[in-house]
């Protein structure tokens, strides 16, 4: 008998800092508009020195992982295109920190926004083969443009921490999934560089391109059509990109199920909203989204698109479960988002500035503000110094 496998619980952070969107269009000479309705996005988080991918995964993981569950993890998988060592595993550092046993493989995934799609079926499937096993899958990013540029209004971070396990709280995945993979030169980030390079009209039309060619895939593989789905959740760079992904099906619904579908859209772009961009943990920050302030019931089958720059497409779906609720804390997310402070478009130039140096020297970070369980505190003998309060 085949076991069902997927996410049993999810953990979300992003750091305590936001930039208002309709404050940074006016300093940059926009239509508020335009970055609220045309991009679709009304709060960018800011990340401070103080955050980094490993401190943000371990504060979305914490969230999520009782002292028991943490001596049960069999392996980590850390999605993430900002690493922080060319080397070294940015894994390696989070189960350290998290205090997980040692007899645990931990390992990083990087396809651009796709990492964190590749890890959860990679999870998934050793979990059927190892139906004991818990995987703790991660998706954490930076989303770095720079200032003044046609992509800052699409920046934003924060990760996203799923257990992977059999008979799980949250969604079963089924088993057929359609990918896709093409060398496509729409965002990439040589190591040399901060900052992506992007050319963000060409990586709209090659995401939409990807969409359309593994959905048709995927009902040809499963004979199941739009009919048979309750939702679609999207990788949301920005949330206008998710509303175009939608746009392109919709006809194939009835208009009772086009503006039922419409409305799932509207719950699962809530959240990202107001974070920003998270690169490869966007598509379950979506399915948290949806989660949260849709009207969904058990035994629904969402859609997932997930996409990654350079490029990789994957459509998979999975079935909503009787005790969905129970696998996030919806209250602590809320009070989260609530709780951050806004800051100035001066202030967020400064902070932006203010990332750890890419260089060798001791640097030690203002640590005073931070208020997370997880920070960086600088850096040592060429050593990223993590701590926890
Ligand atoms: N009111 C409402 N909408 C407005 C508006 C206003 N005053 N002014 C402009 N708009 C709309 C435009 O019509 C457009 O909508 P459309 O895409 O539905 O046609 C949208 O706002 C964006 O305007 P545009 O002129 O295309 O913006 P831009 O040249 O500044 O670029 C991106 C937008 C998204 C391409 C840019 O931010 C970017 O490159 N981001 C990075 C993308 C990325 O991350 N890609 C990789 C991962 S998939």
């Amino acid at each position: 008998m085949t076991v069902s496998v997927g996410i049993d619980k999810i953990g979300f952070y992003t750091p305590s800092l936001y930039l208002d969107m309709a404050e940074l269009a006016t300093a940059r000479g926009e239509d508020p508009n335009k970055y609220l309705i045309g991009i679709g996005q009304s709060k960018q988080a800011v990340i401070p020195p103080t955050q980094d991918i490993v401190t943000m995964a371990a504060n979305a993981a914490s969230q999520i992982l009782t002292p028991a569950l943490k001596a049960e993890v069999a392996m980590v998988l850390f999605g993430t295109e900002s690493g922080i060592d060319n080397s070294k595993a940015s894994a390696v550092y989070l189960a350290h920190l998290l205090g997980l046993s040692p007899k645990t493989r931990a390992i990083e995934v990087k396809q651009a926004c796709y990492g964190a799609t590749a890890g959860l079926q990679l999870a998934a499937d050793y979990v059927r083969v190892h139906p004991q096993a818990k995987v703790l899958v991660i998706g954490a990013d930076v989303a770095r443009y720079g200032l003044r540029t046609a992509g800052e209004v699409t920046q934003g971070g924060g990760a996203v921490a799923m257990l992977v396990t059999a008979d799980p709280q949250i969604l079963t995945l089924d088993m057929v999934s359609s990918y896709h993979t093409e060398d496509v030169m729409d965002f990439w980030r040589p190591t040399y560089r901060t900052e992506a390079l992007v050319d963000g009209k060409y990586s709209t039309n090659v995401y939409l391109d990807f969409f359309k060619t593994v959905w048709a895939d995927y009902q040809q593989q499963t004979n199941r059509t739009i009919v048979d789905f309750d939702a679609f959740v999207f990788h949301l760079p920005f949330t206008k990109m998710g509303r175009k992904g939608l746009r392109q099906i919709l006809p194939e619904a009835q208009p009772d199920q086009q503006k039922s579908l419409k409305a799932a859209f509207e719950a699962s772009q809530e959240d990202n909203r107001n974070v920003g961009n998270l690169y490869t943990g966007s598509l379950y920050l979506s399915l948290l989204s949806l989660l949260r302030h849709g009207q969904l019931t058990a035994g629904a089958r969402l859609g997932f698109f997930s996409y990654g720059s350079g490029a990789e497409g994957e459509f998979f779906s999975g079935i909503l479960q009787p005790n969905y609720q129970r696998g996030f804390d919806g209250a602590a997310l809320t009070t989260l988002l609530a709780q951050r402070k806004r800051v100035s478009v001066a202030e967020y130039e400064d902070i932006y500035r203010a990332q750890l140096s890419n260089d060798s020297r001791d640097v030690q970070l203002p640590v005073g503000e931070e208020v997370a369980q997880y920070y960086l505190a600088g850096r040592q003998n060429q050593q990223r110094q993590y701590r926890e309060q």
